[in-house]
């Protein structure tokens, strides 16, 4: 069976934000603590950072992260985390039942954004905190001197301000898990105050290159957890119409599982991609027509800042309160890399809309990257599409017509063939990211038009017989991406053959 994808360079869905390629650090398990922090590990620099980690980091190709949670968030006081290490106070974690060292806090991680060529995106507490904690936060982090609590930042190292412009004001705060949690119009209406008072205290103007500028904020307001919770979409319409005026993005958070006690459990997890887009197409909607409704020109954008594959359901191993354990230590397989890779095009496909994503998470915690205690790191099956995405996808996504044949699902109807393709006109380079979910080999015909004389460049081809293969330490290499000859285009188009179950991830240049 053949299938025929079509492009055309004129028709472009929208610009790729480099900041859809974030991730995310919590207090959560080892991703900080053993992850990115372990003052004795042998790679580790003065700060106690990991080189080795910040290494693969940059592989990944990650712009920004979000810090510090997550559910963590609210039950943190930032206050907590700075100053000298030894006065900081240990604290129960509530939200992952673990105990907080505070070893790690604001200043580390804004040191080890620096060190690691990485932009910090904040989140303030919205559980337990109020909106003097969060207005202080951001004099914590940007005003320059000269107030108690900006001259704190000074005694503690960071006479410069760190101009931090994302913040999450919030996390899940639709969640009864959340600490704290809130109905809509309660977070609204908090959210809304605490966005005026961070906006205010962030209002001094700095000294940049000898002339007097302003950091502007990119404010997110904290939208759906999930859509299946039953306050979805009514939450984020609530919370929009409270905060329209005040915020530059909603957050989105979403994970995807396999599961052997769906019906169908291959194909229901194979549908992920295609229930994404439905998920984001809500969101779209709801924020259009929020702004219609409040009577803004401003266009609202998505933060999908949690997304990824997790076993929500496994079964939690270590005892309670202890400091960094082992939790949500997922390991990925060759299927979930498959279903990864086809969320990565779905955000691409919302390019115009999803302006902010963050892989969740970026360390130990269900995350692309693993560490050992003083030892070893591996890359899970999930850090190569991340890596080649992030990297190659650049400029704008192009939109394609597809005549691929379709299957059902738990979420409804999705494509075999799930493809994005993106034209990076300033580098001269179009990449498609193919994925076949299906389990035999399919031929594909591409046509693209309009990108001028192109040639194939890289070829790169995940497959493997089991769907369950895995990466770990002793066997690093087990399921990576092997390489194809480039493909030769004709007038345009290129034919390929994907095999059973596999991503497929081929670039051209412009001649
Ligand atoms: O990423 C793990 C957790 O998932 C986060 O702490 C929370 O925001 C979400 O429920």
């Amino acid at each position: 069976m053949k299938t025929k994808i079509f492009a055309d360079a004129n028709l472009t869905v929208g610009e790729i934000s480099p900041n859809l390629y974030g991730s995310f650090i919590e207090h959560l398990g080892r991703a900080v603590y053993e992850g990115i922090y372990e003052p004795n590990h042998p790679t580790a620099d003065e700060n106690g950072f990991r080189r080795d980690v910040i290494g693969l980091i940059r592989e990944l190709g990650v712009p920004v992260v979000r810090y510090p949670g997550g559910n963590f968030l609210s039950g943190y006081d930032w206050r907590d985390g700075i100053g000298p290490k030894e006065k900081r106070p240990t604290r129960l974690d509530l939200a992952w039942f673990t105990t907080e060292p505070n070893e790690f806090g604001t200043d580390e991680f804004m040191k080890w954004c620096r060190v690691a060529g990485i932009e910090p995106m904040m989140a303030v507490n919205m559980g337990t905190g109020t909106i003097r904690d969060a207005a202080q936060l951001v004099e914590y982090c940007n005003h320059e001197g000269g107030t108690d609590i900006s001259e704190m930042r000074k005694a503690n190292g960071s006479v410069e301000p760190y101009h931090v412009r994302y913040w999450c004001i919030g996390n899940e705060m639709d969640g009864p898990w959340q600490i704290g949690h809130l109905t809509a119009d309660e977070y609204g209406k908090k959210a809304l105050e605490a966005a005026k008072v961070m906006r205010w205290a962030n209002g001094g103007m700095v000294e940049k290159n000898k002339k007097w500028s302003q950091t502007p904020l990119k404010l997110i307001v904290s939208g759906s957890s999930n859509h299946e919770m039953k306050t979805f979409p009514e939450w984020d319409r609530i919370v929009l119409e409270n905060t329209y005026k005040q915020v530059d993005y909603l957050s989105m958070h979403r994970y995807y599982m396999y599961s052997e006690e769906r019906e169908n459990p291959l194909e229901d997890f194979l549908g992920s991609a295609d229930d994404m887009h439905e998920y984001i197409g809500t969101l779209r909607a709801t924020i259009e027509y929020v702004r219609a409704k409040v009577r803004s020109k401003k266009q609202v954008k998505i933060s999908f800042d949690e997304w990824n594959i997790w076993s929500v359901t496994a079964p939690r191993l270590e005892p309670l309160w202890k400091k960094a354990p082992h939790l949500l230590e997922d390991v990925y397989t060759f299927r979930d890399a498959l279903v990864f890779a086809g969320l990565m095009n779905t955000l691409l496909n919302n390019c115009d809309v999803v302006k902010l994503g963050c892989l969740a998470q970026l360390v130990n915690v269900i995350a692309p990257i693993m560490t050992e205690k003083g030892g070893r790191t591996f890359k899970q099956t999930t850090f190569y599409p991340f890596k080649y995405i992030a990297n190659y996808a650049k400029g704008e996504t192009v939109r394609t017509f597809s005549d691929s044949d379709t299957f059902e699902n738990m979420y409804g109807t999705a494509r075999y063939i799930n493809e994005a393709v993106c034209h990076d006109r300033q580098n001269g380079r179009v990449s498609v990211s193919l994925c076949n979910y299906s389990g035999s080999s399919r031929e594909v015909e591409l046509e693209l038009r309009s990108f001028g004389d192109l040639e194939g460049e890289m070829y790169l081809e995940m497959a493997n017989s089991d769907l369950a293969a895995t990466n770990g330490f002793d066997r690093p290499d087990e399921v990576v991406p092997s390489e194809r000859e480039v493909p030769a285009v004709k007038d345009g188009k290129v034919s390929l053959r994907l095999p059973p179950m596999s991503w497929s991830f081929v670039t051209f240049r412009t001649k």
